[in-house]
């Protein structure tokens, strides 16, 4: 039988904790499935080279059947090269008591050399996929950055906090996580995210028809999932690896899926869907056709308090880009 070409897939940060938990998967098949192969370009900074060794020798001891090539480069020209996905998974990650909006001066330069590097050696039809944060505004600033890449194939992360929040709805609700669907986080990969209750449905039924308790859904789910990740640096003192290199699998399959029914978070840039903000990556109801094409799902009912959050987070999307986008001497 004949086999596919090999889809290259670069991976930043790829010695780092995310990329340690997602490379084996990525490997083994689970991010493009069990006859794809897969070629990986690990690009890390020169401190982490010996380390990424490391790392590209445990690749070999998977044998792993569908990986063809290991790149291990921290030279971006070469790691970009003819890659059909980038995975931004490298970035100075927060400590306990930063947000992550405290990242941006520090990550923002990063991201414009990772898109000056892609728009110049990536595959036209490169997908990028910003996991490293801030990360809505590391996407929009490598976007900017990649000139002849379309806007569309830039994504941001939000899968993470739809994973949290629809684990913390089937637990109080007593259920399998997959009877939690249609739940779409919206706005900024940060605290003010708005993972949004009224509109998700358990088993079938509106969320808010089987946990009734609004109170608790107002201030002790949304609050939950929003500083979740601050809640995983506080326990584990580092920040979350597995639960995050997961959701990067689960986002690349759902851009590379047809979905079925409902929709998935996912940060795009924003021409104004649903009153946001046109030109910010702001996470947003996504589903993707059968030939491949993603669109943000029409006709989602908000009302004023699900309003009122998802402004408050592009408000503040807004004011992360003017922050950058001035320390970076970028244009909107
Ligand atoms: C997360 O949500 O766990 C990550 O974005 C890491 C962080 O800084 O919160």
């Amino acid at each position: 039988m004949k086999k596919n070409p090999p889809i290259r897939v670069a991976v930043t940060g790829a010695a780092g904790n995310i990329g340690y938990a997602l490379l084996f998967r990525i490997a083994s098949g689970q991010m493009f499935g069990p006859d794809q192969p897969v070629a990986l370009n690990l690009i890390e900074i020169e401190p982490g080279m010996d380390a990424l060794k490391g790392v590209a020798m445990e690749l070999d001891d998977c044998a792993f059947p569908l990986l063809t090539e290991v790149v291990q480069t921290s030279d971006l020209s070469e790691g970009f090269k003819d890659v059909d996905w980038a995975l931004l998974v490298g970035s100075v990650p927060r400590k306990q008591g930063m947000e992550r909006a405290d990242l941006l001066g520090i990550n923002g330069k990063v991201f414009v050399g990772q898109g000056k590097a892609i728009n110049d050696h990536a595959k036209k039809s490169v997908r990028v996929v910003v996991v490293g944060n801030p990360c809505n505004t590391n996407c929009l600033i490598a976007m900017k950055s990649a000139p002849d890449i379309p806007d569309e194939q830039f994504f941001a992360m939000t899968r993470l906090d739809e994973n949290r929040a629809k684990t913390q709805l089937a637990q109080k609700a007593g259920v399998p996580v997959q009877e939690v669907t249609e739940l779409c986080v919206w706005g900024n990969h940060s605290p003010t995210m708005f993972p949004d209750f009224y509109n998700t449905k358990i088993s079938r039924q509106k969320a808010t028809d089987v946990i009734t308790d609004e109170d608790w859904l107002k201030n002790t789910f949304v609050p939950t999932v929003g500083k979740r990740g601050a809640a995983i640096i506080a326990a584990r003192g580092a920040s979350s690896a597995a639960s995050a290199a997961n959701a990067v699998v689960d986002t690349v399959c759902d851009l590379n899926t047809p979905t079925r029914g409902g929709f998935h978070s996912v940060c795009v840039l924003s021409k104004g869907e649903y009153d946001t903000p046109a030109g910010i990556i702001t996470s947003l109801p996504i589903k993707v056709d059968a030939v491949g094409n993603w669109r943000v799902v029409e006709g989602i009912q908000l009302n004023d308090y699900a309003k009122a959050q998802i402004k408050a987070s592009n408000d503040e999307l807004l004011e992360e880009r003017k922050v950058a986008f001035g320390q970076l001497g970028l244009s909107v």
